[in-house]
């Protein structure tokens, strides 16, 4: 019912733990199953130069994780910004339509993380 590359980004997930000098935080969580996730940015030049996650969730929150931070990493922050969980989940090779919430996980975090980003800027 998973992609291959679903199966191997759960397997084997990238960018995995946290930044302890993160110039960004993200956090969301899903009303539907309770999973949760954390992102961290490091931000240089405007470009997101390094990124991590913490997902308490399902495995396909966890691949939907990992190949989120994998696209975002070198990308500028408008560029970073328009990433959908529609393009995360096209990404892994489509998901199920009963996991396609899972996706959210990553996307909503990475909005955050970038709205925390944003707000650091200005003050
Ligand atoms: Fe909760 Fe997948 S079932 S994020």
């Amino acid at each position: 019912m998973y992609s291959e590359k679903v199966m191997e980004h759960f397997n084997n997930p990238r960018n995995v733990g946290e930044l302890n000098d993160a110039d960004a935080i993200g956090e969301t969580g899903s009303f539907k199953c309770g999973d949760t996730m954390k992102l961290y940015l490091k931000v240089k030049d405007d470009c997101i130069e390094d990124i991590k996650f913490q997902t308490y969730g399902c495995g396909a929150a966890i691949a939907s994780s990992s190949m989120l931070t994998e696209m975002v990493k070198g990308k500028t922050i408008e560029e970073a910004s328009k990433i959908t969980n529609q393009d995360v989940a096209n990404e892994l090779g489509g998901l199920p339509p009963l996991k396609l919430h899972c996706s959210n996980l990553a996307a909503d975090a990475l909005q955050d993380a970038l709205a925390n980003y944003r707000s650091k800027q200005q003050s």
